[in-house]
């Protein structure tokens, strides 16, 4: 992406995907309040997720159906990161979140059964079973809200909130994929 400021929207070929060394990049914290640049990048994240859970949308532009995206995906190493998601009418779980921060995870493990996928992964390469916490708390600045929130979650958005932080920290869900057994869990951990 040429101009962050500039952009209206991000479109497939923005898409950083690996194997790229862009993705493993640790991100680094942006200033809070919010610069108005860094306003406009996560609204862009934001967007992207929320229309790409629109057929229509994802045909006209050629984009993926996704839950969730971090601004290094587009090659922009800050700690910012957009989820959306439904599981029913009620509740929509949705955030645009600047310098995430865990307060809590839980022994308890879970994995999205039977994998998970990334907009930067070719999904049919990879396949596996990716470890997360099935509890989590996290703290951040949430732009839908225009304030520091903590965030308490447990199954599906907790794995989808705990995929997009990982790229924060330069972790692709298929680094945690067991390399020696792809489909290797203890037996208490929860499919969800
Ligand atoms: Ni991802």
């Amino acid at each position: 992406m040429n101009d962050i400021n500039k952009a209206k929207f991000i479109s497939n070929e923005d898409i950083i995907m690996e194997p790229n060394d862009i993705l493993k990049t640790t991100s680094v914290p942006v200033k809070i309040p919010l610069s108005s640049e860094d306003k406009h990048l996560l609204k862009l994240l934001y967007n992207h997720v929320s229309n790409s859970q629109d057929e229509e949308y994802c045909k006209k532009y050629n984009i993926r159906s996704a839950v969730g995206i971090a601004a290094i995906q587009i090659g922009i190493n800050k700690r910012l990161l957009a989820v959306k998601t439904k599981l029913d009418d009620e509740n929509i779980f949705k955030y645009a979140l600047a310098n995430p921060v865990y307060l809590y995870k839980s022994k308890q493990m879970c994995y999205l059964n039977p994998t998970e996928g990334c907009l930067s992964v070719d999904d049919t390469r990879y396949q596996g079973l990716v470890p997360r916490h099935y509890h989590i708390q996290v703290e951040g600045f949430n732009l839908l809200t225009n304030k520091k929130e903590i965030i308490d979650v447990k199954g599906f958005n907790a794995i989808v909130l705990q995929h997009e932080m990982d790229h924060l920290d330069g972790i692709l869900y298929i680094d945690r994929i067991n390399k020696l057994d792809f489909n290797y869990k203890k037996d208490d951990w929860i499919a969800v």
